[in-house]
């Protein structure tokens, strides 16, 4: 895969990475900057720890920066990073804009780089060159539009099949919100499952949806779903994606969210999988600040093309077939408020690109749009902070009101969990665990990082903390651990109890419901391709993931969404490639 930002992808965090050699050196060094030639060292604040760097200067210029260590999401980091060298390289200077979608952790590395500078000596520098926007080709046989999950899947199935594809991306770094989902991709039936004992299938799989979704879901789309879905996960183990631990999602009537060893988050593995796999595919070539603005048409009514903004100009760019792969509008609060008035003003999980672009396209070409009022919260979202994750009550933790009471099946599903947490005393609760949970799921490391976990040595200690009496917190869980050792919650029928909070520390999040996901969307049918609002196929138009509407009903179940993204996203990749005839 060749990008514009030459993205390179690594493993582990400590890893240095190389930019300068990457680099399109748009202008020369420009302004009056002055350095003392060497190699410097700074350090800045990431998403989670410091962020440390290594700048190479000449006499007047800034030669190389190199990531000696980053306290974050390394896929998000290493895409962002090397756009961010490319333009502070070609600018001769720190003083440029942050990447879009990633603005914490590039205000991180250009404080890093600007303290490298100072150590340098720097004096004076203005900022200078323009960075360079390498244009599209006039034509590809296959644009996808997104590169998320969804989009990934779908660009890597039509290269396979030997299309040209093109990945337009309007943020500065590719993922969506697949880069930030965390507690697992379901799949029915795999070999991790059969290996560690659990008895599941698709039909299971289906049936619990179904219920999930209160039976609004399009049944057809989500045979499909249930039925291929391990076949999803062993595609990208074949990748080299590591899904090797299986964990419990509410709404599920068996473990089947399958992760990275030891809990990890699954989503930056699932895109550095699928990113990996693209970068080896000459046939892929992705943009990123590439925002599709319209779908072309041509006179028989099939898409011919789209209109992309970049660099400030706009490029119309032929394809014979589309894949639509945006996402939903969880970050756009206008537009969920439109649909539903309650949501006016609600935080949210999504990363801010999740504005619904691709459902106004579709519109705009004549396409159907299905579910849309279907808007689902996160029960447990840190305000302010970030999405924590669902797999921290599916590995055991509990939920307790500001007087240290459980109020609620902790595994009911979204809906009924944040409408229990919206009734509670300051409409937020507080997630509850021992040790034993936080050493079962890697995700909680970055919680603590981020220093929003609170701790304390014991259930008295920590009833303190969150505002309750000791009694009243201890009570609770005592009770909640003689309902696992009775295997039976008597107070709330939660049906899976994996463990008791035994373990000390102890430890409390405070959460509130956010928007999470939205359920609605481009009507598809199982060849994913966008149907009309007359009922017919639009000729060369397909769409996956988040954008489209009908797999997940009423209520979407934790770990479906991505089964969803990388199933359908697989699905349109190779149906958009055969349109064309490939
Ligand atoms: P995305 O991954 O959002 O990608 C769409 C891309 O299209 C984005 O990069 C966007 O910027 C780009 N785009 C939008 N408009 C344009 C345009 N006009 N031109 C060009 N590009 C455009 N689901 C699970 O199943 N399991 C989980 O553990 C899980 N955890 C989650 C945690 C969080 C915090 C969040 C927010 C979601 C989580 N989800 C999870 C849901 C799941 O991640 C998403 O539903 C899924 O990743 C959507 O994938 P997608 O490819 O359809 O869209
Ligand atoms: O809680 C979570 O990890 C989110 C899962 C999901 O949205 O499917």
């Amino acid at each position: 895969m060749r990008t514009s930002s030459f993205l390179r992808l690594r493993r582990g965090l400590s890893a240095i990475i190389v930019f300068a050699a990457l680099v399109v050196l748009a202008g020369c060094a420009t302004g009056s900057a002055s350095y003392e030639p060497g190699t410097y060292i700074g350090v800045g604040k990431g998403h989670g720890g410091d962020l440390k760097v290594a700048v190479t200067v000449s006499e007047r210029a800034i030669l190389k920066i190199e990531v000696l260590a980053a306290g974050e999401t390394a896929v998000l980091g290493d895409s962002a990073f090397e756009e961010l060298s490319r333009r502070v390289i070609a600018a001769n200077s720190a003083d440029v804009d942050v990447v879009a979608g990633a603005s914490e952790s590039s205000e991180g590395f250009l404080a890093a780089v600007r303290g490298a500078l100072a150590a340098a000596g720097f004096k004076g520098g203005a900022r200078g060159a323009k960075v360079a926007v390498r244009a599209p080709a006039k034509a590809y046989d296959v644009i996808v539009v997104g590169s998320g999950g969804a989009g990934l899947s779908a660009a890597n199935a039509a290269a396979a099949a030997g299309a040209k594809v093109a990945v337009f991306e309007k943020m500065g770094v590719i993922g969506g919100n697949t880069l930030r989902a965390t507690g697992g991709i379901n799949a029915a039936g795999t070999k991790r499952q059969i290996a560690v004992g659990i008895s599941d299938s698709p039909e299971l799989f289906y049936k619990d949806t179904m219920k999930g979704g209160y039976d609004k879901n399009d049944p057809a789309l989500v045979r499909v779903l249930a039925e291929r879905s391990a076949s999803s996960v062993e595609w990208l183990e074949s990748m080299g994606g590591d899904l090797s631990d299986v964990g419990r999602l509410a709404g599920a009537s068996v473990n089947r969210a399958h992760r990275p060893q030891g809990g990890g988050k699954v989503g930056p593995e699932i895109v550095k999988t699928l990113a990996g796999a693209a970068q080896k595919e000459s046939r892929i070539v992705t943009f990123t600040d590439a925002r599709v603005t319209a779908l072309s048409m041509d006179k028989r009514g099939a898409v011919s093309g789209v209109a992309v903004a970049m660099g400030g100009r706009e490029y119309k760019v032929a394809a014979k077939a589309v894949v639509l792969a945006t996402g939903g509008f969880g970050a756009n609060n206008e537009m969920a408020a439109s649909y539903i008035p309650g949501l006016k003003g609600f935080a949210t999980t999504n990363q801010p690109g999740a504005t619904g672009d691709g459902i106004k396209l579709a519109e705009a070409v004549g396409a159907a749009l299905v579910d849309m009022k279907e808007i689902q919260t996160h029960p447990t979202y840190a305000p302010g902070k970030e999405m924590i994750t669902e797999a921290v009550r599916g590995n055991g933790a509990i939920l307790v009101n500001k007087s240290g009471r459980r109020f609620c099946n902790e595994l009911s599903t979204r809906d009924v969990v944040s409408a229990a947490i919206l009734a509670q005393e300051g409409k937020s609760a507080y997630l509850v665990f021992d040790d034993s949970v936080r050493k079962s799921l890697k995700a909680i490391e970055d919680y603590v990082k981020m220093g929003i976990v609170l701790e304390a040595s014991s259930p008295a200690e920590l009833a303190g903390k969150i505002g309750a009496t000791p009694e009243a917190l201890t009570a609770t869980i005592n009770r909640y651990n003689g309902f696992v050792d009775a295997k039976t919650d008597a107070d709330f029928a939660r049906a899976d109890l994996p463990r008791a909070l035994a373990v000390g520390p102890y430890y409390a999040i405070e959460v509130t419901p956010a928007i999470h996901h939205t359920m609605g969307g481009v009507k598809i049918d199982t060849a994913t391709r966008v149907i009309s609002a007359k009922g017919e196929p639009i000729p060369g138009l397909f769409a996956a993931g988040e954008v489209t509407g009908g797999v997940h009903g009423g209520n979407r179940l934790g770990g479906n969404a991505l089964a969803d993204i990388v199933t359908f996203g697989r699905i349109a990749g190779t149906n958009a490639a055969s349109y064309i005839g490939r």
